[in-house]
């Protein structure tokens, strides 16, 4: 038999709260959130949003982190293990397997626009934004995305960085990598908050973010948040799981997990509040730019401001960072499988893996030029294909199966034992959750999903 290798475990107490921070904060939260929040009318939005993270994301991200600490293996074998020892079929390691294949095909497209702010970071920083008009800004992100091969040459630096920090394990590579990444982070965020509130129309910036206007409550606004409240706290890839089995036994898990909630939702939060200011005192932008207001109105608002230059290329460095803490935990889960499984070499099974994902990315730099109009499934290219199908099924069904699985199946007293819950009341409270309000919380982001694309 083959011997399995030590598990490795944070070296720092609060490792835990920095590394899946940085899952937790990237794209997801300085990309999309303003601009789905700007699209759906702001501040009740918001609100949505903020209930949806605590009520459905928190008891989830508990159930996972348990999970994973309570397995100390990669999220295939955890679960497995966990399914044993509560005497339940050993086929619930299907939510470790759904966790590693989406992680792993999220890698494989993340990239690819993570790219884009490398290219972005550059061009801010060599001055290129300097009293760029709309016309113009949208032209230039049209020319980058006609051009398959810039896209590719960012793309692979983009998973570069990633393996770097990956083959180093652990405790050298990941832990190094969030010390020193996520202070960084939080100092560039509040550079650029302090900037909107100096140079931006902060108080509208605010109106739009936090006034509340009932008439932004609907139905499709409400699964658009839930499911940004599940993308953005990285759950159901593996990500979360596999952090959760290097915390310490020590670490409370509810403590460590609202932390990381918290700080996902304060970044989402600040990134709204820096981007949105700056957007209105720019005139000719509208808050309700889509998916081009970070890379066409915000360029055109930083090249007509003071010191845009600087801070222009600081916005996009944060960017870039924020992304590459995601995508380090993109690969990690993948990697620690196949290191366990198969008892070979992280490095060997580093590029294997990210090699795939890096092929694959391919599919999707095409997807933005020579492959755009293909139809690969259901009349999709393939980014497309493969950000619905992770984002609207995948993650909803992985975080069905697994709130099911901690609320139904797993032993109460192995909860107990892990959880360690500072209240019964509290304790009963989460297993209330995770029965019954998000398994129906999370079939009903599937099935809007389903209907969204089919209707
Ligand atoms: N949470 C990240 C974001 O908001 C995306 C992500 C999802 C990262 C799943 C890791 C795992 O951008």
């Amino acid at each position: 038999m083959k011997t399995i290798k030590q598990h490795a475990i944070w070296g720092h107490r609060g490792t835990f709260i920095l590394a899946a921070t940085g899952s937790a904060v990237g794209l997801g939260n300085i990309w999309k959130f303003p601009y789905i929040a700007g699209e759906n009318g702001g501040g009740a939005f918001v609100l949505m949003y903020l209930v949806f993270i605590l009520l459905i994301g928190v008891p989830v991200m508990m159930a996972e982190v348990t999970l994973g600490r309570h397995g100390r293996a990669n999220p295939i074998d955890a679960v497995s293990k966990i399914a044993r020892q509560s005497g339940a079929s050993p086929m619930w390691n299907l939510i470790g397997w759904s966790g590693v294949i989406a992680g792993f095909l999220i890698l494989s497209f993340y990239s690819v626009v993570a790219g884009w702010s490398l290219e972005y970071f550059g061009a801010a920083a060599r001055g290129h934004f300097v009293g760029l008009d709309g016309e113009t800004a949208g032209a230039a992100f049209n020319a980058l995305l006609a051009n398959p091969w810039r896209l590719f040459g960012w793309q692979s630096a983009f998973i570069a960085m990633t393996v770097l920090v990956v083959a180093f394990g652990v405790t050298r590579g990941l832990e190094t990598a969030v010390r020193l990444l996520m202070p960084l982070l939080f100092v560039l965020l509040l550079v650029l908050l302090v900037y909107a509130v100096t140079a931006g129309d902060f108080a509208a910036g605010w109106r739009f973010m936090f006034g509340f206007d009932p008439a932004g409550l609907s139905w499709g606004a409400a699964s658009l948040a839930l499911g940004h409240a599940f993308f953005t706290l990285s759950l159901a890839m593996g990500a979360i799981m596999a952090y959760g089995s290097y915390m310490p036994g020590k670490a409370s898990v509810g403590k460590m997990v609202f932390a990381v909630a918290a700080l996902d939702t304060l970044v989402a939060l600040i990134a709204g509040l820096a981007i949105f200011p700056i957007v209105f005192a720019t005139p000719g932008l509208s808050p309700a730019e889509g998916p081009g207001l970070m890379f066409i109105s915000l360029p055109v608002a930083f090249g007509s401001m003071q010191a845009g230059v600087f801070f222009g290329a600081a916005f996009f460095a944060l960017v870039a960072l924020a992304a590459w803490s995601s995508t380090i935990s993109l690969l990690e889960p993948g990697v620690a499988y196949v290191a366990e499984r198969f008892n070979i070499q992280r490095w060997t099974a580093n590029v294997l893996i990210a090699g795939s994902a890096w092929l694959l990315g391919i599919g999707s730099v095409l997807s933005f030029n020579v492959w755009q109009d293909m139809s690969l499934l259901l009349g999709m290219n393939v980014f497309n294909f493969l950000d619905f199908f992770t984002q609207r099924v995948m993650l909803p069904l992985g975080g069905l199966l697994m709130a099911l699985f901690v609320g139904w199946v797993v032993r109460r007293e192995l909860l107990h034992h892990e959880v360690r819950p500072a209240s019964e009341t509290l304790f009963s409270a989460w297993l209330w959750l995770l029965k019954y309000l998000c398994p129906a919380a999370l079939l009903v982001i599937l099935l809007a999903g389903l209907w969204d694309q089919f209707s």
